[in-house]
């Protein structure tokens, strides 16, 4: 940190955002994604509703928001990319560090390749929408539909072909004629769509069966699984343990604040996952279908809804639209990742960059779209092991490792109580709980706790 070379010309030529609110519609976008509009109201589905919600409330404010903060913090403090970026603040002798940015440049490429497939059938759906409604179909022909789709691999790689098309043609633009451009253009879209459903869905039987589903916690359905799931989730849905939320930080001006814009992204991402929520759950009910459908509740139950709606033609044409620019948005952010990679610590050009990374991506994809079981293990492998694990060196490194000055200057503007209350969440609670939900993943945790002396020394048995 402290040895005063002058860096390469490419690294001074670095973009940035145009003002903060640039850098918030951005970071949201990056947040707000699959993991809102298709992952959240299925597994708050699966896992019984409101008491689910609650865990999921509660995880993004203790682990969720102080570490978006600190990811925003160490990529604004360095101006690099997530290698670059552990490599500039580790202390001197401790460069191992970076080994957590390559692991999150590892995770963005590979989480873009089943991401981008799951888009794909998204981006499908829109064009159905339109040309092929599913209006007057009968239930079983609908569902037919998407086993039909996912279990033809060819149609699924032109989708999630033409789809990272799209996102390495947003990437190749660069920070402000890309990024930024870019979403500015989406988000207001994405709110909007989003307002509309919800406008719709109030009109409908179902809405108050919907919102007690969604908001009235029953704690007797709450398990232990169901608590780790929405831990989990915290993280995915704020894109954080891979340095996305890093490289779009390390795009922000010195001057800017970043307490501000986190707990934004925060609330708009939270936000939109319950208004995602609240649009579909009163219109399953409606129809006294079940909420519980897993995976497949946006693309095999509510098209079936969509069907028996008046005007379903329209709103089956928003809905899958604003998935698809949800994805969209969060895509780039995986991309930049890697593409700032290579731009960052190798000098490479970004417009061979992009395309090249793009089309290596689409091929990992290519084994997720044949096959379930890849597809399960790389979303299994990245969900559950890279972020959490990726998150948790993040935090350490964050709390104990990190100058304690290059972390003040951040919070300068706001009451001491503040820092200290967010190092010390960083560096102990975050870490902790997520430590919990790793081992969990292994078996590990049930281990130990069928252990007969730890069951003696707790009085079970
Ligand atoms: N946050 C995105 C979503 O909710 C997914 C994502 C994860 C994006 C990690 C970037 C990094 O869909």
């Amino acid at each position: 940190m402290s040895e005063k070379k002058s860096p390469p010309e490419h690294l001074l030529q670095r973009g940035s955002w145009g003002s903060k609110f640039a850098f918030v519609l951005a970071a949201a976008g990056s947040a707000i994604g699959l993991g809102n509009v298709w992952k959240f109201p299925y597994i708050t589905g699966v896992y019984g509703g409101g008491a689910f919600v609650f865990v999921y409330l509660f995880s993004v404010l203790l682990v969720g928001l102080p570490l978006l903060i600190a990811e925003i913090l160490l990529g604004k403090s360095a101006h690099r990319d997530p290698v670059g970026t552990f490599i500039v603040l580790s202390p001197k002798g401790k460069k191992y560090w970076q080994l957590v940015g390559w692991m999150g440049v590892v995770s963005g490429f590979v989480i873009l390749s089943f991401y981008s497939v799951v888009a794909g059938w998204a981006l499908s759906y829109v064009f159905r929408s339109i040309f092929e409604p599913f209006s007057g179909l009968p239930p079983e022909k609908i569902d037919h539909l998407f086993v039909e789709l996912t279990s033809s691999p060819g149609i699924e790689i032109i989708w999630h072909f033409i789809f990272m098309f799209f996102t390495v043609g947003i990437v190749i633009g660069g920070v402000k004629k890309g990024l930024e451009k870019w979403s500015k253009i989406l988000m207001p879209l994405l709110f909007g769509i989003i307002l509309f459903l919800d406008l719709y869905a109030a009109t409908t039987k179902g809405f108050v069966t919907g919102l007690t589903f969604l908001f009235k916690p029953d704690f007797t359905k709450l398990t232990p699984d169901a608590i780790l799931q929405a831990l989990g989730h915290s993280f995915f849905t704020l894109s954080l343990g891979m340095g996305a939320m890093i490289t779009y930080g390390s795009y922000l001006k010195d001057e800017e604040d970043i307490v501000v814009p986190a707990v934004s992204v925060a609330v708009l991402d939270t936000l939109i996952a319950l208004l995602a929520g609240m649009a579909i759950f009163p219109i399953v009910f409606t129809f006294g279908l079940k909420p519980s459908a897993g995976p497949g509740l946006v693309f095999r139950t509510l098209p079936v809804v969509f069907a028996k709606l008046h005007f379903g033609m329209v709103i089956s044409f928003l809905f899958f639209t604003l998935l698809t620019f949800a994805a969209l948005t969060s895509a780039i952010s995986l991309l930049e990742v890697v593409v700032a990679f290579f731009v960052d610590e190798l000098g490479w050009d970004r417009k061979i960059v992009t395309p090249v990374v793009g089309f290596l991506i689409f091929l990992l994809g290519v084994p997720s779209a044949i096959w379930d079981s890849f597809f399960d293990f790389v979303d299994w492998l990245s969900t559950n092991i890279f972020l959490p694990v990726g998150g948790f060196f993040i935090a350490l490194f964050t709390a104990f490792v990190l100058e304690e000055k290059l972390k003040k200057i951040h919070f300068a503007r706001y009451p001491e109580y503040l820092y200290r209350g967010w190092n010390f969440t960083v560096g102990w609670i975050s870490p902790v709980l997520v430590a919990i939900m790793i081992l969990n993943r292994f078996g590990i945790l049930k281990l130990i706790f069928s252990s007969p002396f730890l069951r003696k020394l707790l009085g079970v048995e």
